[in-house]
């Protein structure tokens, strides 16, 4: 999380206008401070000193105005930058190489959208992330994925509090407000036309393509961390985020296996699965099989979870889950389970799973999972309505069976 390693034209735009900010700024300290240390030096008072004091009189108008007109100057010298970044980075930029139609590969995309850059709806709850993707119908949670290169508008949505949606190296940061929308754009590495610009280049040509595809795939395809930036509650610094950016085969891939969802253990469809269930429970075995049971009765997961897939696992109060076994971390990024490579330590996220289930009020106090109106797993009853927490069997089958949504 660094603002000073820029991958993208957004975060560029605000690095440049810091750094001008701070050589001005700096410029005018290095002149005060010097005319002070001079002063102090010059004119302090020496043993035996007999010259007279210097004169005390007020001001001089031309070193005045002088000075008001220095101000003045500096002072536009940033705002003009700065307006200027002000448009830039509002304005979600007409790119038709952006265009979905143009890169996307994907299957389901309306007529109407290939000439629209990716929107993706950024929704803040306490304290963990929706993202939306309104073109390709997908949900997914805590982990976006985006194109490299690719404009991407997003729209910027709260439930409950403000929020702040800040990804260091590529943008921020801009609210989420209860009650009205907020947009900004996003890019994660540079356009083709950009590219070539900075790297003093002209033409065309299908080396010049595969030269710009190396440099997305070596500067720009990442795992970026991003954080909520306004105080939203007690777990506000536990409200974290990712953005994954990839090539525009890898997001169609994403995109195709979000759509696809997950079909429940054995290779039975949810038909057959379900038709079991409702009659005969106990003959559905196996870790997975009970993992899945403990998440449709006893741990209530399915009232506040979507699995894709799944049909009766539609509740939209929490994170949707559809292949949460293949995100890099869970409980809004809280709990990490990936090498420095990316790729995911299954024994590592094992145990992430396991904690957040056991001590979820301990690793994101004051969340809802805890404390749902009654229906939280930190207030689950038995039927006699006595407190009945999940036994540690049952949070290691829910783990098992979380684990395996990949
Ligand atoms: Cu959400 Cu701080």
């Amino acid at each position: 999380m660094t603002t000073f390693v820029t991958k993208g034209p957004v975060a560029e735009a605000q690095y440049d206008l810091f750094m001008l900010t701070v050589w001005v700024t700096f410029g005018i300290f290095l002149l005060v401070g010097s005319v002070y240390i001079v002063a102090i030096i010059k004119f302090r008072e020496r043993p035996n000193d007999d010259r007279p004091m210097p004169s005390q009189g007020h001001g001089n108008p031309l070193v005045e105005i002088g000075l008001i007109g220095a101000s003045i100057l500096l002072l536009v010298v940033i705002a003009v930058p700065t307006l200027k970044a002000i448009w830039f980075t509002h304005d979600t930029p007409d790119d038709p190489e952006s265009y979905l139609g143009t890169w996307y590969s994907g299957e389901g995309l309306a007529e109407e959208e290939a000439e629209n850059p990716l929107i993706v709806k950024v929704i803040g709850y306490q304290w963990w992330w929706a993202f939306e993707y309104p073109q390709l119908g997908i949900t997914t949670a805590n982990e976006m994925v985006i194109p490299a290169g690719k404009v991407v508008h997003l729209e910027l949505r709260s439930v409950d509090v403000i929020h702040s949606f800040w990804l260091p190296r590529i943008a921020g940061k801009v609210d989420l407000i209860p009650g009205r929308t907020n947009s900004m754009w996003i890019q994660a590495g540079d356009n083709f036309a950009r590219w070539k610009e900075k790297q003093a280049l002209q033409g065309e040509g299908p080396e010049l393509r595969e030269q710009y595809a190396t440099y997305l795939e070596e500067e720009i395809h990442d795992y970026y961390y991003g954080q909520c930036a306004e105080f939203c509650g007690e777990s506000h610094a536990r409200m974290l985020f990712r953005a994954t950016v990839v090539g525009d085969d890898a997001f169609a891939a994403w995109v195709a296996s979000e759509k696809e969802g997950h079909r429940p253990p054995d290779n039975k469809t949810w038909e057959e699965w379900y038709a079991v269930y409702d009659k005969n429970p106990d003959a559905l075995t196996g870790d997975l099989n009970e993992g899945l049971k403990i998440f449709m009765d006893r741990g209530k997961c399915a009232t506040c979870h979507v699995v894709k897939g799944n049909p009766r696992a539609l509740g939209v109060a929490g994170p949707n889950l559809t292949n949460v076994g293949s995100r890099l971390s869970i409980a809004a990024g809280w709990l990490n389970h990936h090498t420095e490579e990316a790729v995911i330590d299954p024994e590592q996220q094992y145990e992430n799973f396991y904690k957040w289930i056991d001590q979820t009020n301990v690793v994101k106090p004051g969340n809802l999972m805890w404390k749902a109106n009654g229906g939280g797993i930190g207030e689950l009853t038995d039927e006699n309505g006595d407190l009945a927490l999940l036994t540690d069997d049952e949070i290691h089958k829910l783990s098992l069976y979380l684990q395996s949504l990949q």
